[in-house]
């Protein structure tokens, strides 16, 4: 596959993935590095541009990261954000300093004057609001650069050499906050690094389903179906490229959403393959009676999960390809260190080494979320499943706070099914990234006619995110929630209190466990 590349090299900033999406959102293929790359891998990968992303040090720190100032002269245009604009122009002897307290020191919306002469502003308006976050200052810019944009605070807040195509923005133009910055990142892309615009999901989608049988050639190919978004289009990618050769495993563990499990074998009914669903409810529950604590939850549904799965694989016999629902985020090496583990998160696609098999594959390796469902929607997979939120391989093992039975799980199915039909019913489905309810172990005196009742307590969760590493809790009208919380008190029996998480993530996490 030979598309354009953009590469995005990361310094350590927290928008390293949200540029490398508007870039592919733009039409060009893209790809995050660690700064750390060897000059001469990046060289081998043809770029057209670079965009150097921000970061948490400052250039002057002595273990700030660095850049190869080889990579300035192989005549490939670079746009340098925040910490990105300070290397550059650091390294190409312009002067960075700290900034003087309410001076050239900026953080957050910022009203912004753009030069339009500039390639990066043409055809955009001479000013707007831009997202700052920068606290160092660019006393003196390199040679051969001119000021192209200001702000009250600041005269020089984004710069450009423009006969060797570089250019500098100290704000975040990939943020949704800098009104046209997905335009800015659009002209670098076609006006700077001439792009062609060649990366379009139906060419995708033709020329994976061909790598895929030249790989696989006559091979068996086994896959664990979840039923999350991920695994679906992987399932639907290879039915398409190699139907008969491939057998879907789905454990049904027991702890799926009201219907699931059927809409799941609905989906793949159409494909000629070889489609497995194991009922595993009973097994899973057994193992995890009187467990209450989380991590112990995901440990046992973890296992569980891999022994159901062997025995099934063992029954198919010899396999040449286990392929795995990865996807880009997972694949994307940090240019600053990995952050804190807190919480194990077990995901029902990530295998490991116990079935026999020859090779790994990963089709979906390259594609950020939203490129999976637009691939999953390219190959006909039904909507529902396609733009479905995401769902963690425990289910609602991990939803129900304290020990699990069948009959909590199916008191949460009832009422997550509620607030999801309220939700769809009210249009908002496409709004909170994230929805579902949890049964906590509280429970509290009620009165329902004229009688007393100590029920259990439902919260209900609601998030918008963009990464799902941080997010806020969503503004669900109240006439939406009064309905969801009338609707489950009266149809859910062992329900007698909703209450609503406003907490967003950190300081809480999405789940409750
Ligand atoms: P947290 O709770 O960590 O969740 O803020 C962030 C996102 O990850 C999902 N999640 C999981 N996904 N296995 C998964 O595959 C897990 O064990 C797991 N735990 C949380 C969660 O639903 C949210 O989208």
């Amino acid at each position: 596959m030979s598309h354009q590349t953009v590469i995005v090299l990361d310094f350590g900033g927290q928008y390293n993935q949200l540029i490398a999406r508007r870039v592919r959102e733009c039409g060009v293929y893209c790809e995050v590095k660690p700064c750390t790359t060897p000059l001469e891998e990046l060289k081998a990968m043809a770029p057209i541009g670079f965009i150097f992303t921000g970061g948490p040090n400052s250039v002057y720190d002595e273990k700030a990261p660095r850049v190869d100032p080889a990579l300035f002269e192989l005549g490939v245009p670079v746009l340098g954000i925040c910490y990105g604009c300070q290397l550059m122009a650091h390294t190409l002897g312009g002067q960075v300093t700290a900034a003087q307290e309410d001076t050239a020191r900026e953080y957050g919306r910022t009203e912004t004057f753009y030069d339009g002469s500039c390639k990066l502003f043409k055809g955009l308006p001479g000013r707007g609001v831009s997202w700052m976050s920068h606290g160092d200052y660019m006393a003196k810019v390199p040679q051969g650069f001119a000021l192209t944009a200001h702000s009250a605070a600041c005269p020089n807040v984004a710069i450009a050499d423009e006969t060797r195509g570089f250019y500098g923005v100290q704000f975040h133009p990939e943020v949704n906050h800098t009104e046209h910055g997905v335009d800015m990142i659009r002209n670098f892309l076609y006006e700077v690094c001439k792009a062609r615009g060649d990366w379009t999901m139906g060419d995708y989608c033709r020329t994976a389903i061909a790598q895929v049988r030249e790989k696989v050639g006559t091979g068996k190919v086994l896959l664990a179906l979840s039923g999350g978004v991920d695994s679906s289009v992987c399932a639907a990618l290879l039915a398409e490229a190699v139907g008969p050769q491939l057998t879907c495993v789905f454990v049904d563990h027991g702890l799926m959403r009201l219907n699931e499990g059927d809409e799941v074998e609905a989906a793949f009914g159409k494909w000629d393959i070889n489609f497995v669903r194991v009922d595993a409810e009973t097994r899973f529950l057994l193992k995890l009676a009187g467990v209450d604590e989380p991590e112990r939850k995901r440990k046992i549904i973890g296992e569980e999960f891999i022994r159901v799965f062997e025995e099934e694989a063992r029954k198919i016999g010899k396999v040449d390809f286990l392929a795995q629902g990865t996807i880009y985020p997972d694949v994307i090496e940090s240019g600053a260190g990995n952050a804190a583990v807190i919480k194990s998160h077990h995901n029902v696609g990530g295998l490991p080494d116990y079935v026999d098999f020859k090779e790994i594959i990963e089709p979906l390796r390259l594609l950020f979320k939203d490129e999976v469902r637009q691939l999953g929607r390219e190959l006909g997979l039904p909507e529902y499943l396609v733009s479905r939120q995401p769902f963690p391989g425990p289910g609602l093992a991990i939803r129900i706070i304290g020990d699990i039975t069948k009959e909590k799980a199916d008191t949460l199915r009832q009422a997550d099914f509620i607030f999801r039909d309220e939700i769809a019913g009210a249009g908002l489905d496409k709004a909170p990234d994230q929805y579902f309810a949890v049964l906590t172990n509280t429970r509290s005196v009620g009165v329902m006619g004229d009688g007393r009742t100590y029920d259990h307590t439902l919260a209900l969760r609601a998030v918008s995110t963009d990464d799902f590493m941080t997010a806020d809790w969503s503004r669900i009208p109240y006439d939406v929630l009064d309905r969801v919380s009338t609707r489950i008190v009266n149809e859910v029996p062992g329900i007698n209190r909703i209450v609503y998480d406003i907490t967003s993530k950190p300081p809480a996490t999405v789940e409750w466990e």
